[in-house]
């Protein structure tokens, strides 16, 4: 990989062929004190990590699993979900670029109709009420066309558009982008991040069949709250909050 990027995110690019898992590269880059918006990259992970104690599989030189190491310490823990927000914001609009119309399905997915084009792991390190650091973990599907049966219902960037990508390419709309989203984090452009946001969320719009404690009820998304629980209303006209895990869509 080649690219680079003019701004924080991407300044330093640390490529290797193979890694267990970026984000575990990351984790050394921290411990050795690599500098803000340093990109961990690899074209094979022997143990991609995925959400929820998952898996990540990607194709050796197919797609892009890299990880972003940054040192949020502005951020109140409170308002820790801007960081997904910014890394979501960041890969639709990245997306977009090539023509792609991608939604994000909270907490960290992303989607292109109802099919998973890219997955995002945030870890975070704390101190006291601030972020000490975080990675951002970005597992972006490019050029794979076929998929392990176990993944749920997984597309490429290349299927969408129909034709081969050109990964420097994306990798550098990528950084470009969450720079963009990260840049107006630290100048606390909070409701512009909202708003892109919330116009690129996944069902949104209109109501849909969630489950949350075995029990199964219609709703509809009303926003995301700053620690990054989902609002959604119920029929008669409830707010209700839920953490990730804590509810999920049931179609
Ligand atoms: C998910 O959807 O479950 C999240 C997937 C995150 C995968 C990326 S690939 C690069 C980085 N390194 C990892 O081990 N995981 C993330």
């Amino acid at each position: 990989f080649t690219s680079r990027n003019d701004g924080v995110i991407g300044a330093n690019v640390a490529y290797k062929p193979v890694a267990e898992s970026t984000n575990t590269e990351a984790t050394m880059g921290l411990a050795q004190k690599d500098g803000e918006g340093t990109v961990y990259i690899v074209d094979f992970q022997t143990k991609g990590r995925g959400q929820r104690g998952n898996y990540w599989e990607s194709e050796e030189r197919k797609n892009l699993t890299l990880s972003i190491l940054t040192y949020p310490a502005f951020l109140d823990i409170a308002n820790h979900f801007y960081l997904s927000k910014v890394v979501a914001n960041g890969m639709v609009q990245a997306l977009s670029e090539f023509g792609i119309a991608a939604k994000i399905k909270w907490p960290n997915d992303i989607y292109v109709g109802d099919f998973k084009v890219a997955g995002i792991l945030i870890e975070n390190g704390l101190m006291g009420s601030k972020l000490s650091h975080s990675i951002w973990g970005i597992g972006l599907n490019v050029n794979q066309h076929i998929f392990n049966s176990n993944a749920p219902n997984p597309i490429s960037m290349s299927l969408v558009v129909g034709g081969e990508l050109n990964r420097d390419e994306v990798l550098q709309a990528v950084l470009g982008a969450i720079d963009g989203w990260y840049a107006k984090l630290r100048n606390g452009l909070l409701a512009d991040i909202d708003a892109y946001y919330f116009g690129a969320l996944y069902r949104s719009q209109g109501k849909f069949w969630f489950e949350a404690d075995g029990e199964r009820f219609m709703a509809s998304i009303k926003g995301i709250e700053p620690t990054g629980e989902l609002v959604l209303e119920d029929e008669k006209g409830a707010l209700r909050s839920f953490a990730f895990k804590e509810v999920s869509f049931i179609i």
